[in-house]
């Protein structure tokens, strides 16, 4: 009777059915019966293979030691430590090891547990010579067929990790790529508009520490970043007299600097950002009671990293010097915050912010 599996078809190479695997196939037999010790020797030597005896489980140990085998083929009942937990033994600390034990009676129960324990088949005495061989020689056989799947699975693993490990290393050359080109952006914005040259920087700079006081996710404040640092790139529209203009704006020049966020978004609507960038852009000048523009939406219907991206740019931008008027200072910047959280501002976001200045110790550059 024969436990041994039906291997599956890998596509390696293996050696035929009746001859060792390669050269001299080491085999240990380990049985207490010097007699069944001897004909297995003879059967197998016969056959070309490469054979050591053991008397019991603790000569094999040794035997072991002194010289790994590809196959043991191990009497279950023997004085002191039993065949099956030497068996046990082996396979766990020698896995290219393979096993057949040898019995004298054909128990399933005892057959289910040396299944369990990995042995490739057994062999019921009393032996005869080609089961001996046919069973070895499977044995080998399927052996061979493990050990090239386990490297087959090894070399798998590698390349997986390999690949892993170059597409991370695009990906990040791909981001710092993106962001040298969003900060050439936000710098060309900037050159034609001196007098809030750093603003957007800023904006960005208290725009993420609110959305991280507010607890908002790293890919919501990664999108704030990437968002705050161009949010006025559509004022690349208006002529740089305006923006630079010393004196208040006619109704007319206001009307042509409300149209940035508008122009901000259709230029970058197109680019497939990981996160809603243009959106964000497109609403930084909204105000929760729909107040703002360019389209007046209600609070509701704005992106939580616009309505931080709101209050960081009013703060910036009231603290802030300005052509038509000197800087009011981060204290009246916080008082318009206060006084109008939950009607123009979000009042998380409000709160947020008022927090770091007051309780953070948080400065604008
Ligand atoms: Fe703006």
């Amino acid at each position: 009777m024969s436990l041994a599996a039906h291997p599956h078809v890998f596509p390696f190479s293996v050696a035929p059915l009746d001859a060792p695997a390669h050269g001299r196939t080491r085999i240990l037999i380990v049985d207490d019966e010097a007699p069944v010790r001897n004909m297995l020797r003879m059967i197998l030597e016969a056959k070309g293979y490469d054979c050591r005896t053991a008397e019991n489980a603790a000569a094999a140990r040794k035997e072991l030691e002194a010289q790994s085998c590809e196959l043991m083929l191990c009497d279950i009942n023997m004085p002191g430590e039993s065949g099956l937990e030497l068996t046990r033994f082996v396979l766990a600390t020698y896995p290219d090891t393979a096993a057949i034990m040898v019995t004298a009676i054909g128990d399933p129960m005892v057959a289910e547990s040396m299944m369990t324990a990995g042995v490739y088949d057994y062999i019921i005495k009393p032996m005869d010579r080609n089961g001996i061989l046919i069973s070895v020689a499977n044995a080998l056989r399927r052996r061979e067929l493990e050990i090239a799947n386990r490297s087959y699975r090894r070399d798998l693993e590698r390349m997986v990790d390999d690949r892993t490990e170059s597409l991370q290393r695009s990906m990040e050359k791909l981001e710092g790529a993106m962001e040298g080109i969003v900060s050439a952006i936000a710098l060309t914005v900037e050159t034609r508009d001196p007098y809030t040259a750093g603003h957007q920087r800023r904006v960005a700079d208290l725009a993420v520490a609110i959305a991280v006081e507010a607890g908002m996710g790293s890919d919501q404040v990664e999108a704030l970043r990437m968002a705050a640092i161009i949010h006025d790139l559509g004022k690349i529209s208006v002529p740089a007299e305006i923006l630079s203009k010393p004196s208040r704006l006619t109704a007319n020049e206001f009307n042509l600097i409300k149209e940035h966020p508008q122009v901000g978004y259709d230029i970058l609507k197109d680019i497939d950002f990981p996160w809603p960038v243009a959106r964000i852009v497109y609403q930084h000048h909204e105000k929760m009671d729909g107040s703002g523009y360019p389209l007046g939406l209600m609070g509701d219907h704005l992106l939580p990293a616009s309505r931080v991206l709101t209050v960081a740019d009013v703060v910036e931008a009231m603290a802030s010097h300005r052509p038509y008027r000197p800087g009011l200072g981060i204290a009246k910047a916080l008082e318009e915050i206060e006084s109008q959280a939950g009607r123009l501002y979000d009042p998380d976001a409000a709160q947020a912010c008022l927090r770091l200045f007051r309780h953070r110790g948080f400065v604008l550059e």
